[in-house]
């Protein structure tokens, strides 16, 4: 099967239906902020878009750089992060701005930057893609459901998980790795939803094998509990 097809579709609708986020530069209008980018990241961990919007806006008027929170007091960060959640992910926010201060600027490969607090594999590669345009894949929730449609998985989730990072790597284009992990999660977002998936306007739903099969809201399908 041309996979590249996906990708070149894929950003097509991107340019046309992008949310408007804003922590998100538009196409086209230059570099990503990569302080901006590791700060959306960290605060989309483990809570909603809608959620983390009015907090991000907060804190880059309160700190519009690295080096600004860095040099914030650990208790005006604390309560400003207060109904975020995760408390250790705002203790290890401070400790990556106060690293990342001293060593001058954020590092800009996956692996420099997994080696700072708080920065996992998952954060390490939406960072290395989205603010430095390197071509590593990013697997969230959203992207695990879209790759298990387009491919028909039926292997359950979590067993899934390494079948579907390599599906989302074999799809990933050396063009705008950045601008496609975010179609990606934003596909996964609107138009594959978990429960009504709204695939007669889905921009790759000529690709999808779970459509093909009539299958695509079961997929993917989760081990019991
Ligand atoms: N969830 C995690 N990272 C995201 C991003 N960059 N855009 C939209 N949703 C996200």
């Amino acid at each position: 099967r041309d996979l590249t097809v996906i990708p070149t579709q894929l950003l097509a609708w991107y340019d046309r239906h992008a949310r408007v986020l804003p922590w998100r530069v538009p196409a086209g209008h230059g570099p990503a902020d990569p302080y901006r980018v590791w700060l959306s990241e960290v605060m989309l961990q483990q809570t909603t878009v809608a959620a983390v919007k009015s907090y991000f806006q907060r804190f880059t008027s309160l700190w519009p750089t690295v080096h600004d929170l860095a040099a914030a007091e650990d208790a005006q960060v604390m309560a400003e992060w207060a109904g975020l959640g995760y408390y250790a992910r705002a203790r290890n926010l401070i400790a990556c701005a106060r690293a990342v201060s001293a060593m001058g600027a954020f590092p800009t490969t996956r692996e420099g930057l997994a080696a700072l607090p708080g920065i996992g594999p998952y954060t390490s590669a939406a960072i290395a893609a989205i603010a430095f345009d390197q071509p590593e894949t990013v697997v969230d929730g959203n992207v695990e459901r879209v790759v298990a449609r387009l491919f028909a998985v039926q292997t359950a989730l979590p067993a899934a998980k390494p079948e579907l990072v390599t599906l989302a790597t074999s799809l990933t284009p050396s063009q705008r790795p950045g601008d496609f992990a975010q179609a990606m999660m934003d596909l996964g977002a609107t138009i594959c939803s978990p429960r009504n998936p709204a695939c007669g306007i889905c921009p790759i739903n000529d690709d999808c094998a779970a459509r093909a099969q009539g299958i695509a809201a079961d997929l993917p399908r989760k081990a019991p509990k």
